[in-house]
């Protein structure tokens, strides 16, 4: 049995004193409950704050992005090494945010992908098609092109250790979401893949999350989907209260 997940992915937002308060209130809610794997994932430099918030609480944390290197003369860059110092459990990679706004490629995933599984990080590996992808009938080649390439040449013990969020770019912050047979139409594909690349026990084993316009209101929906594991959460994990009633919805 895959344990649903439900991550917030908090992007650039929050101050810090918001983001302990947010932080606090969803691990009041979630408590030491641990059917649902929860997560949140805030800007780095509040990850050690966001941490102690959750501290005692079966909420994790996690960060949005990190290097593939080490340590050294990387200005500006953080490693997966440093994150799990701060708390972290894991680590979003390959946002299409960052796909689109800082050029990152499947091929610099991957290596974010290797180093922080190297740190017993857990990466959480988005994919996802633009709008005009979906339009070109190309949403099956694009996301296998970014899952292959995004898992390289990972063996099937470093594949079942890390999480795949399917976030098609047109719903993301649109309010647009994906129908729940669109949603699982790309997910049962992106397991496929996983089968024929790996084996059915590696496929049956790795969660894979949607992500794009999640609320409370159409979170059931699509949880209720045999290949939809989970969800990760951009807006609405911004406040309490919505964040905690996606939570509730993967409870059922
Ligand atoms: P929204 O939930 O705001 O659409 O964002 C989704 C997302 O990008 C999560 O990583």
């Amino acid at each position: 049995m895959r344990r649903k997940f439900i991550a917030g992915n908090w992007k650039m937002n929050t101050t810090r004193a918001e983001g302990v308060a947010l932080a606090t209130a969803v691990a009041n809610g979630v408590g030491t409950q641990a059917d649902v794997e929860v997560a949140v994932c805030p800007p780095s430099v509040y990850l050690a704050a966001v941490g102690e918030a959750l501290a005692g609480s079966a909420v994790g944390l996690g960060a949005q992005n990190c290097y593939h290197e080490a340590k050294g003369a990387f200005t500006g860059e953080v490693s997966p090494a440093m994150l799990v110092d701060v708390g972290c459990k894991y680590v979003i990679l390959g946002h299409s945010e960052r796909r689109a706004t800082f050029k990152e490629t499947s091929a610099d995933v991957n290596r974010k992908v290797v180093a922080a599984l190297a740190a017993q990080l857990t990466p959480i590996v988005c994919v996802g098609e633009t709008l005009d992808e979906r339009k070109a009938n190309r949403t099956k080649a694009v996301v296998r092109e970014q899952l292959e390439g995004s898992l390289g040449l990972l063996t099937a013990e470093q594949v079942v250790k890390l999480v795949i969020a399917y976030e098609p770019v047109w719903a993301i912050g649109t309010g647009v979401v994906a129908t729940t047979e669109q949603a699982e139409e790309v997910h049962a594909d992106l397991r496929k893949l996983l089968e024929t690349r790996y084996t059915s026990q590696v496929a049956a084993s790795v969660r894979i999350q949607y992500g794009g316009s999640v609320n409370a209101e159409n979170a059931a929906s699509l949880l209720s989907q045999p290949n939809i594991d989970g969800a990760l959460v951009g807006g609405a994990s911004l406040k309490a209260e919505g964040f905690l009633a996606i939570v509730a919805a993967a409870r059922k």
